[in-house]
């Protein structure tokens, strides 16, 4: 049996995205956010509450980072996704995490973090009724070098990206592989 249920959020899983910038006193900034995605190549889009310390600085600055944690580092991602900046301007000096300046835009990279978008504001959606949303233009990536494999792949399994489920609000691990993209398909290519 099938039922309909009203409209929700919980595509799924989605990965932790957490976003740094920097306060107006040169501070860091961390926030957590599920509700982001890749539009392009070099085009990132986040759905973002305008209430966020995050968002002040990030129509300021013009630019952020994107950092994609491991799951060891999920109690500090969360946490910064529950306690707001302009509440506690030093949430992030609670955290055992640590961020050093990108060279590429005016915004913190995180060392923990395996990933980082380094991103520039392309462009802003500002719509009453649909909400807010930032276009981001991905102007570099950083990466853990050992986790770089051939042909442009990466080891999922050192990665250890933590993922949310908002299916049931909690946060996972990638599982274990089923097959193998664009190919396993082709057994049924005649
Ligand atoms: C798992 C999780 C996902 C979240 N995703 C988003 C999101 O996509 N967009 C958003 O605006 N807030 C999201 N939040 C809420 C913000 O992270 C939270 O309000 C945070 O305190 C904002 O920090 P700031 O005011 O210092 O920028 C999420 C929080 C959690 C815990």
């Amino acid at each position: 049996m099938k039922k309909s249920i009203e409209p929700k959020p919980i595509l799924s899983p989605q990965l932790v995205e957490m976003l740094a910038t920097y306060n107006e006193d040169g501070s860091v900034n961390l926030m957590n956010a599920a509700w982001g995605g890749q539009l392009d190549t070099d085009l990132l889009v986040l759905s973002l509450d305008k209430s966020h310390r995050t968002v002040e600085n990030i129509l300021r600055e013009k630019c952020f980072t994107l950092g994609l944690p491991k799951t060891k580092d999920i109690v500090d991602c969360d946490f910064v996704g529950i306690v707001s900046g302009n509440k506690d301007k030093d949430k992030f000096e609670k955290t055992d995490l640590h961020a050093y300046p990108s060279k590429v835009v005016h915004a913190p990279l995180i060392e923990e973090f395996p990933i980082s978008f380094e991103c520039e504001v392309f462009k802003i959606f500002d719509d009453e009724e649909v909400g807010f949303y930032v276009v981001a233009k991905v102007k570099n990536i950083v990466i853990d070098e050992e986790v770089i494999r051939e042909r442009g792949r990466f080891d999922t399994e050192m990665l250890d990206l933590a993922f949310f489920c908002p299916l049931d609000n909690t946060y996972r691990k990638f599982g274990p592989k089923v097959a193998d993209a664009f190919s396993c398909g082709l057994a049924k290519k005649k």
